[in-house]
């Protein structure tokens, strides 16, 4: 049975005020937003995709390193729940100026938004702001700490496509070392009962990894040999400064993920990444854009998992009795 139904009391709301991590939320908690974002998918196929629940409240989004997917989606999110949403541009803000973190976060705070929703380059950045701001904040990637909501709507992916997430093989290839979403999915995918795979190059696989309860290896095969899922990680060339393999022509015969190598997994997987897509680096054109990909999907479904998470942040079904 799957864990994410084996829990005895349902969980009706989050313990925390911010979401820093999948490392403080319960298997309940991940179930609670999962089951939540189910709901909020319904309202983005409605022809009106708006529903009322966060009016009146003001989210602020700051987001200190480049996104494309993680801060639209939040945007979108924020507008279908009908929020006042207002984006920080880092560039010509006073941070250019050499205004703090914490100061510039004390500013926007001053002018009471409910949430921040913060992408910073340095682990803990958020983990500091949730110290001192009364805001709600959520992390919207911190360094190479943790990316919970990529988590949650990949396993909101998962799920939707196999029903659960217990016993599931999933393989996650790529760069291990620098990788923000490896972590908060080993995390919450080992939580919810999967058995998760991690595969890469020796240079690019954290030492003491295999004691957050996954399977290591440098073998593409058998890493990929009879998965369900395989998630393919994007080498992140901004953090590195060279060294850490060969050449890319190298690291794709030996690590990308081909046709060839996609066969060796179950009949029905799906191919994840969370994006952007380095093509021809860790991915063949032709598996990002085949019938196994759920590439995009996942994108759609991180608008319904923000949704999730704003809301049940904002107090959920109980904000919606006060109101
Ligand atoms: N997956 C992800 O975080 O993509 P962005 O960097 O575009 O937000």
């Amino acid at each position: 049975m799957d864990v994410v139904h084996a829990t005895s009391e349902p969980i009706t709301a989050l313990r925390n005020k911010d979401l820093l991590g999948i490392a403080s939320l319960s298997p309940g908690e991940i179930v609670l937003i999962l089951n939540t974002a189910e709901a909020m998918k319904e309202v983005g196929q409605r022809a009106i995709k708006k529903v009322p629940t966060l009016r009146g409240r003001t989210v602020v989004n700051l987001f200190f390193e480049p996104s494309t997917r993680t801060r639209t989606s939040f945007e979108i999110a924020e507008k279908r729940l009908s929020a006042d949403t207002l984006n920080v541009a880092i560039a010509s803000s006073s941070v250019v100026k050499g205004e703090t973190l914490v100061d510039t976060a004390l500013n926007i705070e001053a002018m009471a938004p409910s949430m921040i929703v913060l992408r910073h380059s340095s682990s803990g950045a958020c983990h500091l702001l949730s110290r001192i701001c009364r805001a709600a904040i959520i992390n919207a990637g911190d360094g190479m700490h943790e990316h919970p909501t990529q988590a949650l709507l990949d396993a909101f992916t998962i799920r939707e496509r196999k029903g659960r997430i217990a016993d599931l093989k999933i393989a996650i290839v790529g760069d291990l070392l620098h990788s923000r979403v490896l972590r908060s999915n080993i995390l919450l995918l080992t939580k919810l009962g999967a058995q998760v795979w991690v595969c890469g190059p020796p240079t690019l696989i954290p030492r003491g990894i295999e004691t957050l309860g996954v399977r290591v290896t440098t073998s593409v095969d058998a890493a990929v040999e009879d998965a369900d899922v395989v998630m393919m990680l994007r080498i992140q060339l901004e953090r590195m400064e060279g060294g850490f393999f060969p050449s890319v022509r190298e690291y794709f015969a030996t690590f990308g993920m081909t046709q060839a190598r996609v066969a060796r997994a179950k009949d029905d997987v799906i191919i994840m990444h969370p994006g952007p897509i380095n093509r021809g680096v860790e991915i063949a054109s032709e598996v990002a854009d085949g019938p196994f990909s759920v590439i995009l999907d996942q994108v759609a479904n991180g608008v319904a998992v923000r949704m999730a998470v704003l809301y049940l942040l904002a107090g959920g079904a109980e904000h919606e009795t006060a109101a």
